[in-house]
């Protein structure tokens, strides 16, 4: 079929690009900035005493949100009406608390509940 070489190029006119994109934005997740290994503890330390069932900020995990979701959260950097999270957090800790959340969030191939 003399057809199919000219269709499968068109295939991967269109598909390749996709895939170089999907790689891209994969591998700019893997090479987030923080240190997730102390974001998990500034997050225990500095969130988990508002943060867990029956507290008064509610149950927030990594898995409350997507990465997406979670990047956008961090983009605004509001906390609850006007206050910030830089209240809690110095620029360093903020990395590092966004690598957390980023990379066990709920689609993230290793979600994590953030050990009760
Ligand atoms: C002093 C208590 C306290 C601390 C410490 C605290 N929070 Fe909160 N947090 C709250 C309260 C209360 C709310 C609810 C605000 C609202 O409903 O408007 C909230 C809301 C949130 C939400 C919104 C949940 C949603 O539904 O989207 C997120 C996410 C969050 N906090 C993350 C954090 C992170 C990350 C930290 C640590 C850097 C942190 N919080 C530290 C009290 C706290």
């Amino acid at each position: 079929m003399p057809n199919t070489s000219i269709s499968f190029r068109l295939f991967m006119a269109a598909v390749l690009p996709l895939a170089g994109l999907l790689f891209y934005t994969t591998s700019s997740d893997a090479a987030a900035k923080g240190s997730e290994t102390k974001g998990r503890a500034f997050y225990r330390q500095i969130c988990k005493d508002c943060h867990t069932k029956g507290a008064k900020g509610g149950e927030v995990s990594p898995l409350t949100k997507t990465q997406a979701q979670w990047r956008t959260y961090f983009q605004k950097g509001k906390h609850g009406g006007s206050e910030t999270l830089g209240k809690y957090l110095n620029e360093t800790q903020m990395l590092d608390v966004q690598a957390f959340l980023i990379n066990h969030a709920a689609d993230s191939p290793q979600p994590e509940t953030c050990g009760k």
